[in-house]
């Protein structure tokens, strides 16, 4: 078994994934979906926040686990082992701790410096991470229901090309931004058009759409 998947996206009008102003509807949507956790690409991660401080001791301590602690649970595919910067985010506002994918392929240093925090890690796939079997030890292990994606489009496009997207969300901003931006479809390679089913469309704070979509499984 494995969590619904609910990819949770905001674009322009056109398509890009950055370039519109930030109002924070993008949070106030996703909070609705009550995922148990987030699933960010790790660029996404890598391009969150503008400064890194160094870490302190605080950073090789593993946050307690309180039933009553209502933060989301963020899990990163990392399988070149690129992130350094974990420890801005564990414990923080809106994070509660970290569970990183990697695969056979990832450096043992990465592998040695999640140990030495204590993040938890799940190794799946032999070279990328084989998000089939990662979440299916969610599922079991970490008894994940629901998890929805933070994501400019590269992450949910293969999740989509492999079947494992239930819902699309998308948040339509009220603006052109223009071919300098990435779109959040520009990776999306599958064989067979995807036939979706709308089951929500609403006007958000006036200017924005609010679209949800299921792809219906066979
Ligand atoms: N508009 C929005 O709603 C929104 C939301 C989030 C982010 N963003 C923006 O989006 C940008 C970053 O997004 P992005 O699309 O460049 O990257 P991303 O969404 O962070 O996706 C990168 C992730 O995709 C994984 N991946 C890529 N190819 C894969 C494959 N073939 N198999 C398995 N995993 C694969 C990578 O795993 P590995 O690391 O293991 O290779 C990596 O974790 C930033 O500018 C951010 O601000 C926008």
């Amino acid at each position: 078994m494995k969590p619904k998947v609910i990819m949770h996206t905001q674009i322009s009008l056109d398509g890009c994934i950055r370039g519109f102003i930030d109002t924070g509807i993008y949070y106030t949507i996703a909070n609705q979906f009550n995922a148990d956790m987030v699933l960010f690409g790790s660029k996404t991660v890598c391009m969150a926040a503008e400064q890194y401080p160094p870490e302190t001791e605080k950073a090789f301590i593993k946050p307690a686990d309180m039933p009553e602690d209502k933060r989301s649970l963020w899990v990163v595919p990392d399988s070149r082992g690129t992130l350094r910067n974990l420890h801005v985010f564990r414990d923080s506002e809106y994070c509660k701790d970290f569970i990183i994918l990697a695969s056979a392929s990832t450096p043992k240093n990465y592998i040695e410096y999640l140990k030495e925090r204590n993040y938890d890690f799940i190794i799946a796939g032999d070279d990328n991470v084989d998000y089939a079997k990662a979440f299916e030890v969610l599922y079991d292990k970490y008894n994940c229901r629901i998890i929805r994606t933070d994501s400019g489009g590269e992450l949910t496009n293969v999740l989509i090309k492999q079947g494992l997207v239930d819902e699309i969300s998308l948040i339509i901003s009220p603006c052109l931004v223009g071919t300098n931006t990435p779109q959040l479809f520009r990776s999306l390679s599958i064989q067979d058009k995807l036939e979706l089913k709308l089951i929500g469309c609403e006007t958000v704070d006036d200017n924005y759409v609010s679209l949800n979509y299921i792809i219906p499984k066979d």
